[in-house]
Formats: C-alpha cells, structure tokens, sequence
C-alpha cells in the first residue's frame, strides 16, 4: 500500500502511526506532515498544503498513492477528497457536498430534523431575521448558545448565560463580521446540560464501523477552567461508556445521519464524528464533523484491534463491513497535550524540545507543532506540540503511565494539563 496522509496535526501522526502499525508492506506521504512524521521509518514528508486539491493529487500521482487520507476540516470544505475522486484515487474522507455536515451548521441542523435525530431546540438566520432570533434568545431567557454557520476555526459558538450575551454574539457575527461569510447565517439553539461524549464511526456511506467512545478536555487550565483550546487531552473510554451505548449511538444517531445524507444526495464516507451530550432527558446530538477528532484520534488508534488501514482503504472503495471497532486489552488510553506557551493565542515558537529519546518505549508521543532544524534539532512550531499517549488496563493505569512520562520532556514554556483521564464528577 502507498498512502498519502493530508495534514499536519498529531491526528495525522496517529493516522500514519496506525497504517504502518499491522504491516511492514506499507509506505506513506505526508503533506505537509511535521517533524515526527519526517523521520518515521515508512514515511516522508512533502511540502503540499492539506488543503491543496491540486497539489495533492499531483502528489498522489507522483507518489502512485493507492489511497488518500484527507485529516482536516478546511481541506474536505475545500473540496480535497472531490479532486481525488475526479483524478480516480481512492480517497477517505467524504466529498465537500456531505461534509457540509461540519462546515454548515444549519445544514446538519437540517439533516438532524430530516432523521429524526434528537438535538437542542434551533433557529436560524441572516441579519434581516435578527428579530426573530433575538425573540428566540428571550424565550430560553437568555441562556443559549449562538453559532455562526460556517467554519469558524472552533471560534464561532458562544455559550451564552443571559440576553447581553447572545445579543453581542449575535453583533460578533453580523455587525463586527468576526467570522466573515462563516457568520452571514446565525443559529441560536437551546443550552444543553450534560457530560459530553466524542462517537466516531467509519463508513463507506451505507456500512458503519463504531469505533471506541472518547471524552476530549477542550478547556486550557485543569478543572474545565480557562479559554476553549483546540482540545488539550483526551481518554478513551469514558467512564459508563458500554457497548449498548454505542449500539444506542449507532442506532439513532450515526445510521440515521449516514442513511439520510445518501438519500439526500451527499453520500458520505469517512469518519463521522458525532460529539454528544448525554442530558438528563437522554442522547442529544450538539454536533457532527466529518472527521477523525484531534484529539480523541490520538487514543482511539492506539486500542484498535482491527488494522485501521484496511478499514479506512474499505471506506474509500465502498466495501466496509459493518461491525465494531471493539478494544482489545488494554482497552483504556489517556492522551496529553502539550502545547506551547501562549496557546491558545499566539503560541511562543522555536524552542529545542527534549527528552523524548529517553521516553519509555510503551508512551507514543504524536507530533503536532513540531520542526526538525537540518542539524536534526526538534523544535515546537505551533500551539498543540506534542500529545504523549499510553495504554493500560484502565483509565487510572493510562494515566500514571503516561504522567509518569512527562518530567522527561521539557521545551521552554511547555504547558499542559494535570487532570486529563481523570473522571468528573457526575459522570454516568
Ligand atoms: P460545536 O462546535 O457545535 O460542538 O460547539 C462547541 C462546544 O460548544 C461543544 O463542544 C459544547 O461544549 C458547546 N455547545 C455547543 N452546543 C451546545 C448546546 N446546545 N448546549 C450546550 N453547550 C453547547
Ligand atoms: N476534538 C474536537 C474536534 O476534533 O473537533
């Protein structure tokens, strides 16, 4: 197999992690990939956008890629997996008709009502409804969550507790234009109470592989405290997280979504992400993506028993058997970020990272923001730098592992958080 991989996120490490992982007859590119895909043994990095449609498939073509694997948001909502297909490679990952399920909001709000899908209350619009939305917010008395339609770069949903808030996140898309033409369409929703949960599933647009459930910490500081961060840890799985709840997951969420799409038109394959919160009035769908999670991909690899490269090479050829991504022992992993100083603003770059040569060989350390000097020095070059990741028997046995790890890597600034995988209380 020769596979290129688009993007340059620990996602995209994890994603060429898992492929070399079960056989030794696999080569990959990475484009752009970072600084701990360029020195895999099976891997090499290529200096092409993620996002870049042409400039992957001459890439592909180049390389005699026998599948594309598309990572980010923007490069699906860009249309990267429909040049694949145009160009006749394989590719996994859904074309930009169907992953408008992540890039439009209220076309996945839309689809949830076609299928039945229960999820918060909504109603949406453009700044000529502007009254009719406020009359919403005033209705849920001002606790609400405003959206902005499009791709935002997870900057585009506000939390609000009362009527002064929604009303100024209603104005940071309309007036101040905060998320450009991301924000010409405005959803306000009801505001949901509950322990959040990540769901994500393979599929070649009819068969579904669930894969294991993930918790994501998106908040910087421990607690849930401080700003919203691309996500600084995550655990697989969450505490109360049977195979009766993903069957539930399945049959109410993922199947309906998958089968509706196809109806629609916009078949969908790939990873669909369903993030959950799980209410004291039951399931609800917040969002779907249309893509492996980051950070919950860097746990779920690691706990997959079946070879993630055929599944997702079955996706792309519409060959999927249906079925359950079940763990094997051990089924618990716990993943930490580390990010740089800074983050989740301007993060501090070009910093020596040290320390993971000696790293314990049973910790995986999934490169993000990272750089290699031609003298071969590692250095951070962006936010999220590393996520370190270990296994075990369970949560806490993950967690000590992968804890116990940590003193050993230091770049200045280095920052992460000290209770991921740790469980909250009132989990179910
Ligand atoms: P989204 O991108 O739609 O998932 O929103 C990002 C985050 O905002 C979610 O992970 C939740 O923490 C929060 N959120 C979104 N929608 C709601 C809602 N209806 N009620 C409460 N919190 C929400
Ligand atoms: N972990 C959240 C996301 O990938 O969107």
């Amino acid at each position: 197999m020769r596979v290129l991989i688009a993007g340059s996120g620990a996602r995209e490490h994890a994603l060429a992690w898992a492929c070399t992982r079960q056989s030794s007859n696999v080569e990959l590119i990475c484009a752009p990939g970072n600084g701990g895909t360029a020195i895999m043994p099976m891997a090499a990095n290529v200096p092409v956008a993620a996002d870049d449609g042409a400039g992957i498939v001459a890439a592909a073509r180049e390389f005699e890629a026998n599948l594309v694997v598309v990572g980010p948001d923007a490069a699906l909502a860009a249309g990267v997996a429909d040049a694949c297909t145009a160009a006749g490679i394989p590719v996994f990952g859904p074309a930009a008709s169907a992953a408008r399920i992540e890039s439009s909001k209220v076309f996945a709000k839309t689809v949830m009502d076609e299928a039945n899908i229960a999820t918060a209350r909504w109603l949406s619009g453009k700044v000529t409804d502007r009254r009719r939305l406020l009359n919403l917010v005033a209705e849920l008395g001002g606790r609400c969550v405003v959206k902005a339609d499009g791709l935002a770069l997870g900057k585009g949903v506000f939390v609000c507790d009362d009527v002064d808030e929604a009303e100024a996140a209603i104005a940071a898309c309309f007036d101040e234009q905060r998320f450009g033409a991301a924000g010409n369409e405005v959803l306000v929703e009801e505001r949901l109470e509950g322990l959040e949960v990540s769901v994500l599933a393979l599929t070649d647009s009819r068969n579904i592989r669930v894969l294991p459930a993930a918790r994501d910490y998106k908040r910087i500081d421990d607690g849930d405290a401080g700003p919203n961060t691309g996500g600084m840890g995550a655990l697989t799985p969450p505490a109360g997280i049977d195979p009766q709840f993903l069957e539930l997951v399945e049959a109410q969420v993922l199947r309906p979504c998958v089968d509706t799409l196809r109806e629609l038109g916009s078949p969908f394959s790939g990873c669909l992400y369903a993030g959950l919160m799980i209410t004291a009035d039951g399931l609800r769908v917040l969002e779907f993506n249309a893509r492996f999670g980051d950070p919950e991909t860097q746990v779920i690899v690691p706990v997959l028993t079946d070879d993630l490269l055929t599944l997702m090479a079955d996706c792309a050829a519409g060959t999927l058997s249906p079925g359950y991504g079940v763990a094997a022992s051990p089924s618990s992993a716990v993943g930490v970020v580390l990010a740089a100083a800074g983050y989740p603003g301007a993060p501090r770059k070009g910093d020596a990272i040290t320390g993971l040569d000696q790293l314990d060989p049973s910790v995986i350390a999934f490169h993000a923001g990272t750089r290699r000097d031609a003298d071969d020095t590692l250095r951070t070059d962006g936010g999220r730098v590393l996520t370190l990741v270990a296994r075990g028997d369970s949560p806490d046995e993950a967690r000590q592992q992968v804890y116990g790890a940590l003193p050993g890597i230091h770049f200045e600034g280095m920052k992460y958080r000290g209770d991921i995988g740790l469980e909250q209380a009132g989990d179910i």
